[in-house]
């Protein structure tokens, strides 16, 4: 009754969910449920890639849905599972890519997407029988903050309450007996190393579930928001199954993936025909390949609850190199993106992009290119209930928002800087971050800048494990990082370009945190406002690994920025209610020195440019 690659652990949930279950498994949608699999095409094994035609079912979880109004009547919804490499190894090289620790660590990222109209309970199994649990309070669901109830169902099962609501939820389910703690062994005097040891020396950075489960609750579209998201007229191409070849050739507007795994090999990634305007992925549809939009048409989807994986490439795949790893250790622009677009002057184009999920990205996940800066400015975005899992190589960043972009309702895994604020006029909201080794969160840095107008508003880090031992400058929750060109210059401001009104809101870092905010001004500074954050803890690092630092650079004629007052006007960089579990830090109460719980260690003559209160 099992297939070959069926690991003892599933065909045990299998049999023992056969057992107990009094109603049928259905896969049926009802009106208000919509699950799917991809039976016959599935593998469980977490040692090496998977068949090109077939995609990686969780060794260590499975899920099913019940309705609350009807709870015996159970949905399996499938789960998917990502390995650092996709399992595959390095691919033409032998050097860093990041993935190092999590490969070493045996690490892996299982998820289930599934749409649902009502209240609904999930039920999450363990198919690993070594991940019992005695109460539900061995299971942990991030953000914390959700509060959904949770029931134990028995030693391998837990159930939780999944209200209904139209933003959807998304959050990890972590089993206690999948935690691991990774540490700094703070060998040699640089970064030092993670390791799942401590060793002599080592400390604490972060604990986090080895094997992962995220579970995205996604509403399912009704009304205009399903005519808006899912193709039914017009000029639509339904590819075929298997292997694509020719895609540049499709000549239509709209690409529709049906359910099924399809795939392009790992030397492939078409630049789709200018007449391309939607790329739907049906929920079940698993696309692994790559798109590249050309410029021209004034708006842009890509819809659906489907896969878009990069599993096939090689890390740093090169289009220079034929889609092999890079040959230089640098291809910022020539090294492949899964989504690639190129803002035109003639058309303002705006991207909808909603419900996909993209998963092991091989670089830098999403770009758009432009002739020049008020060219790229023409190009933004809504971005909403859009998943990234699988980000173990370095540059796996989230997402740049263009001007006059949103993002809301999303998850993050990423390997680098998840959220880029470049550009004026954004708002990013309800969003859940996992982040990895590399890069902040928030990047508002690397060059001068005139943006204005960026709002933050209720971010989740529900991890972190950034570990680096010596102060870099592309680190942190929130990072303007220095030049780019010459990061360790302090020259190379400009005094002409202003950054100004921008506020972070209501971000909560769980667990153990390495550091709060590092600027190094290159522009003017006013109205840099950071209202209720809440960082549970710092990790066990010395405290000068973990300081907050604020430099205002010069031009090269040695004229500095200008950085607003914050203590007399209220414009320059406010902390207002930062507190590191209960503990506010205040100026008042002196606790926001590099020693004290703040960590602050700004420069003395920005004094009365940034206030705690
Ligand atoms: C594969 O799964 C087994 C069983 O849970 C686990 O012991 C092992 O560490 C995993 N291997 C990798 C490479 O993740």
């Amino acid at each position: 009754m099992f297939g070959p690659g069926i690991t003892p652990y599933l065909a045990l949930a299998i049999v023992f969910a056969l057992a107990c279950e009094a109603a049928p498994f259905l896969r049926r949608d009802s009106q208000n449920i919509h699950v799917w699999n991809h039976d016959g095409a599935v593998e469980y094994q977490n040692s090496s890639a998977v068949a090109a035609a077939n995609v990686r079912g969780s060794t260590f979880y499975s899920t099913t849905i019940a309705l609350n109004s009807e709870p015996d009547v159970f949905y399996n919804s499938f789960v998917y599972m990502s390995m650092p490499r996709g399992g595959k190894g390095k691919v033409g090289y032998s050097t860093e890519d990041g993935a190092e620790y999590a490969s070493s660590a045996q690490m892996s990222m299982s998820w289930s997407t599934f749409l649902y109209g009502e209240d609904a309970w999930v039920y999450v199994s363990t198919l690993d029988p070594a991940d019992t649990i005695s109460s539900a309070n061995d299971v942990t669901i991030r953000p914390t903050t959700r509060g959904f109830t949770k029931q134990m169902v028995n030693p391998t099962t837990i159930r939780i309450f999944v209200p209904y609501q139209a933003q959807g939820y998304r959050f990890s389910v972590e089993f206690n007996t999948q935690l691991v703690t990774t540490y700094n062994t703070l060998s040699g005097s640089g970064s030092g190393q993670p390791s799942t040891t401590p060793g002599p020396n080592g400390v604490p950075i972060h604990v986090e579930p080895r094997n992962s489960l995220l579970i995205f609750a996604e509403a399912i579209p009704t009304g205009t928001m399903a005519t808006d998201l899912i193709p039914s007229t017009g000029d639509i191409y339904y590819p075929t199954s298997g292997l694509l070849t020719g895609v540049e050739d499709i000549n239509h507007q709209i690409i529709y993936f049906q359910p099924g795994v399809y795939y392009m090999g790992s030397n492939y990634a078409p630049t789709l025909s200018s007449t391309v305007q939607w790329v739907y992925l049906a929920p079940g549809a698993y696309v692994k390949g790559s798109f590249e939009f050309q410029g021209g048409a004034s708006w842009l989807k890509i819809t659906g609850f489907g896969v878009l994986s990069g599993e096939q490439y090689t890390y740093m795949p090169d289009r220079n190199n034929g889609l092999n790893h890079a040959l230089t250790g640098k291809c910022d622009s020539s090294c492949l993106k899964l989504f690639q677009f190129f803002a035109s002057s003639t058309t303002s184009p705006h991207l909808d992009l909603h419900g996909v999920t993209i998963m092991e990205p091989p670089f830098n996940s999403f770009v758009v290119y432009a002739n020049s800066e008020s060219d790229l400015n023409q190009f933004s975005m809504s971005v909403s209930s859009y998943h990234q899992v699988g980000a173990w190589y370095w540059q796996t960043d989230g997402l740049e928002l263009y001007a006059n972009s949103i993002v809301e309702n999303s998850f993050f895994h990423a390997n680098d800087d998840v959220v880029k604020l470049f550009h004026s006029d954004t708002s990013s909201t309800n969003i859940v971050i996992w982040k990895g080794e590399n890069g902040p969160v928030f990047q508002f840095g690397w060059a001068p800048r005139n943006i204005q107008n960026i709002n933050i508003n209720g971010v989740d880090v529900i991890h972190n494990r950034i570990w680096w031992q010596d102060v870099k400058v592309n680190t942190c929750l929130i990072n303007h990082a220095p030049s780019a060109v010459d990061p360790s210059s302090s020259t190379t401001a400009d005094t002409s370009k202003t950054i100004q009104d921008l506020t972070f809101s209501n971000v909560r870092s769980e667990g153990m945190n390495m550091c709060l905010i590092r600027i190094w001004a290159l522009s003017n500074m006013f109205n840099i406002n950071v209202n209720n954050m809440w960082i549970e803890s710092w990790n066990g690092m010395p405290a000068a690994s973990q300081q907050s630092v604020f430099h205002a650079l010069s031009d090269s004629a040695g004229s500095q920025v200008s950085i607003g007052n914050e203590v007399s006007s209220g414009q320059g960089l406010g902390l207002s209610n930062y507190r590191i579990s209960s503990t506010q830090v205040t100026k008042a109460a002196s606790n926001w020195q590099d020693t004290a719980a703040g960590r602050l260690n700004f420069d003395a003559n920005l004094w009365e440019n940034w206030n705690a209160f």
